[in-house]
């Protein structure tokens, strides 16, 4: 049932209040811009006070959620609408991932390090979302030549290249475009043993977890594995880098694309638990990472490369989200100062990841 409190006075068209249903998907303070809604402060929408304080609601029909905010309304996202970072169809981007992917796969021990034997032999039909240039994929397949696998992702680029990879190594394993926000997808029920998606947090506002999930138990079979690999904000004992990794929680935070309630960190791994019992999955478990990725780490370099040539291919969308020159200024600044880390001798570091599985029940 939703937890909706009714507000006083709210901004919104179309809020009923304690009945807890919306009038329509998308609700929208009139002072908004119809391309997305959003939280802000009744300062912003012109009213006096602010008008609504939800606590984090779950709606069974719509299934939005609203995050605690003191201001007007906030959240909802259209459950099919992109709202990208970076341009996937960079070849910047592909490059990145491309690196990012093998560092992960080999930082995390291997592509499916969290099941037993026993869970690995009973998988067959693989889907994996947003696959990225198909690092992860072709290494199942080239562990497990019995395996289906098919990656997803929305980049043209980055697919064709993916298929040319298989196609260079003779790998079976197949690549679609294929954006994943845009429901039904296009696979039978129960067409697969195992779901897996790795950094979703980058593209998946909070409202779009609920129907993703969703269309994730659809196309599980009774007893198939669910499998998110998450992130959050690395720890480190350099100011320089705890700038930028507070220039990207900051801005997703003010973009409305984590669950933190303060912007502080992206908030995405104390969610998921919750998001896929609501979502239906039962017998869940997570596996914690910390990659060490400090100077002379295997995977500083990498590291490194990856946060420069995301901060470049960022930058557009981290310019129309500063607040004025002076922060800017700092973002003109923090690329040279954050290349001035890389194999400084007294930087340490870790990347913190967790993987999380879930069943989908036998039993209906
Ligand atoms: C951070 S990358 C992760 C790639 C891969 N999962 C990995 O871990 O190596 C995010 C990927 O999501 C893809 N993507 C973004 N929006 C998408 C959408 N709506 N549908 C499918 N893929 C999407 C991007 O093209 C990109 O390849």
């Amino acid at each position: 049932m939703p937890i909706l409190t009714k507000p006083s006075n709210c901004c919104l068209e179309g809020f009923r209040g304690n009945s807890g249903t919306l009038k329509s998907p998308v609700q929208r303070c009139s002072r908004l811009d119809n391309r997305h809604s959003s939280i802000h402060t009744g300062n912003e929408c012109g009213k006096r006070k602010p008008c609504l304080l939800l606590t984090r609601a779950y709606m069974s029909g719509q299934r939005m959620v609203f995050a605690r905010k003191k201001g007007c309304m906030l959240m909802t996202t259209p459950p099919g609408e992109n709202r990208l970072v970076t341009d996937p169809e960079l070849l910047t981007e592909l490059v990145r991932l491309d690196g990012q992917g093998e560092m992960l796969t080999r930082s995390m021990g291997g592509v499916l390090p969290e099941l037993s034997r026993a869970e690995r032999n009973g998988i067959q039909d693989v889907l994996d979302l947003a696959c990225g240039p198909g690092e992860w994929v072709l290494q199942l397949v080239f562990e497990n030549p019995k395996m289906h696998v098919v990656g997803v992702d929305i980049s043209h680029r980055i697919i064709n290249y993916a298929n040319a990879k298989a196609q260079e190594e003779q790998s079976p394993a197949t690549f679609q475009i294929l954006d994943v926000l845009s429901h039904p997808l296009p696979f039978a029920d129960g067409s697969f043993d195992l779901v897996n998606m790795r950094l979703g947090f980058s593209f998946l506002l909070p409202g779009q977890w609920p129907s993703l999930l969703a269309e994730c138990l659809r196309l599980l079979r009774p007893g198939g594995l669910i499998r998110l690999c998450e992130t959050e904000r690395s720890l480190s004992n350099n100011a320089v880098f705890e700038k930028y990794m507070t220039l990207w929680t900051d801005t997703f935070f003010r973009d409305h694309r984590t669950f933190s309630p303060d912007g502080l960190h992206y908030g995405l791994l104390p969610m998921v638990k919750l998001l896929l019992e609501q979502a239906g999955f039962m017998q869940l478990r997570h596996v914690p990472y910390m990659i060490d990725v400090s100077a002379n780490s295997p995977t500083h370099q990498t590291f490194f490369a990856d946060m420069l040539a995301l901060l470049q291919d960022g930058l557009p969308f981290l310019r129309r989200m500063a607040r004025g020159p002076s922060e800017l200024e700092e973002l003109e600044a923090i690329y040279d100062q954050l290349r001035g880390l890389v194999n400084q001798e007294d930087f340490c570091a870790y990347w913190p990841l967790m993987t999380f599985l879930g069943s989908k029940p036998k039993m209906p």
